[in-house]
């Protein structure tokens, strides 16, 4: 019954962060333990969409000074919030519990760079073969002695159809923590993998838990029989002769951006219907990337077919005015008409509501805020420009999009201009290769304050960032 196993994975999370000053020329290589990039060789037994799931990724910080290193590699697998989610507590619980924070409310995830990024295939092992320990030295220089040393990795134990098995380890000053998970990435649920067994073992006893190769789990050197499963457990050994199964429909966040660096992808001025609405979400859906569309209200009500396309391609429609005029310049009743009648244009097209609004040219005022409040509308302003709109360059678009990204930054640009669609699949690459995840506003934001009524130009990974003079707003929203 059991013939194949499909995956035995093993995912590689290091994560390591230093909340003290850096010097990038003091950086230390600390992803040698996650295999052997580059040569590693492809596991013919992993599922395809699993992999394609999987976004790596590693934060090297080196510990300077007596202060908390903290050296990271983790994955985020796309469309599986539940997973992500507890991955991301467990993972902020340990560098919490080490002092990685120094001081700040939150640690500062750092791209790191392309040569010491792990790749998804390094985090996976042959079935069957033993992880090599997480919380190992990484070399001499990286020891496990270093006092304040916070390590943290995960490994995909187990995948088989539409379950994956994972298991989370830290070693905080000498003392090491495990979680094991099972998630249904179909239903997008995650139980700690104890479920698995009637009997209930701790986290420590399922630590080495196996997969023998009739895809049967095994802890602890027990003698693991069918009937010590409880039916979660049989299911997801079943699973293991099943195809791994895509989750459909709308695509929850993939994974936090309070873990990994995010960079929230706009596209303004849409839709069209000249065949390049359609080449964009082609590209789109290549890069397995969702984006945040704010569309011109009277260009919804003329095209609504290309508006609905954007949103069933997993994309957000949110509200960029009815007429594309400076709403600063309008009166409270001026502001609402715009708002409203886009609001009604795009929900007759059968997408919901925008909960979003991006004033033309950033034109904003106190007026407008209050407005904004009132509809319900978060206004999402951006931290990198372009400026696609003036040179209509494909290369410019592309440089200037990658010169000021930062973890947390909103890129605008316009989906109606051929050099944007254009630059995109590059754009998208190269953030990818910086370590960047390329989201949607809404996913950039998630898990932090939101409200009606403010302006947002990027995500506060850094204070600094969002609380300069010029972005006083952000600052102030507490
Ligand atoms: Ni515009």
């Amino acid at each position: 019954m059991f013939k194949k196993l499909v995956a035995a994975g093993t995912v590689a999370l290091t994560l390591a962060v230093s909340a003290c000053s850096f010097d990038v020329n003091d950086s230390e290589r600390g992803d040698n333990n996650a295999g052997s990039a580059g040569s590693a060789p492809t596991y013919s037994g992993v599922p395809q969409s699993l992999s394609d799931r999987m976004d790596s990724f590693a934060i090297v910080r080196s510990a300077k000074q007596g202060k908390v290193g903290v050296d990271a590699k983790f994955f985020a697998l796309r469309g599986v919030t539940s997973l992500n989610g507890e991955t991301e507590k467990f993972i902020l619980d340990a560098l919490k519990r080490g002092g990685a924070y120094d001081g700040r409310k939150e640690f500062t995830p750092v791209p790191t760079p392309s040569a010491d990024r792990a790749n998804v295939q390094s985090f996976i092992n042959p079935p069957g073969q033993a992880t090599a320990d997480p919380v190992a030295p990484t070399s001499a220089k990286d020891g496990g002695n270093d006092e304040g040393a916070i390590k943290v990795k995960n490994d995909v134990v187990f995948a088989g159809g539409r379950y994956v098995v994972t298991r989370a380890r830290a070693k905080v000053n000498g003392t090491k923590t495990v979680r094991l998970f099972v998630t249904d990435m179909e239903k997008d649920v995650t139980v700690p993998a104890d479920k698995l067994f009637v009997d209930t073992p701790s986290d420590d006893d399922l630590d080495d838990l196996v997969y023998d190769q009739d895809a049967m789990p095994k802890y602890k050197g027990t003698e693991q029989v069918w009937d010590k499963l409880t039916d979660l457990g049989k299911d997801v050994s079943k699973s293991a002769n099943t195809e791994t199964v895509a989750k459909d429909g709308r695509v929850a966040a993939d994974f936090s951006c309070a873990l990994v660096p995010c960079v929230a992808i706009t596209y303004d001025d849409g839709p069209s219907d000249d065949g390049l609405n359609e080449k964009l979400l082609d590209i789109l859906k290549k890069e397995h990337v969702r984006a945040t569309f704010f569309t011109i209200g009277q260009k919804v009500k003329r095209w609504p077919k290309e508006t609905k396309k954007i949103w069933d391609a997993g994309h957000e429609v949110e509200n960029h005015s009815l007429t594309h005029t400076s709403l600063d310049k309008l009166p409270a009743a001026g502001i609402e008409r715009e708002i409203v009648e886009t609001d009604k244009a795009i929900e007759a097209a059968g997408v919901p509501k925008p909960t979003m609004l991006r004033p033309p040219y950033g034109a904003s005022n106190h007026v407008l805020d209050q407005v904004s409040k009132r509809y319900d509308k978060r206004i999402i302003r951006w931290d990198v420009d372009t400026l696609d709109w003036k040179t209509r360059s494909k290369s410019q678009t592309i440089t200037n999009a990658l010169a000021t990204a930062h973890p947390g930054s909103i890129i605008l640009m316009h989906s109606i201009h051929k050099s944007s669609v254009e630059a995109t699949p590059e754009i998208l690459d190269s953030l990818k290769e910086k370590g960047y995840s390329p989201v949607t506003v809404g996913d950039l934001y998630r898990g932090q304050k939101f409200d009606a009524g403010y302006e947002y130009f990027c995500r506060g990974y850094h204070l600094a960032l969002c609380s300069t003079p010029e972005h006083p707003w952000v600052e102030n929203h507490k």
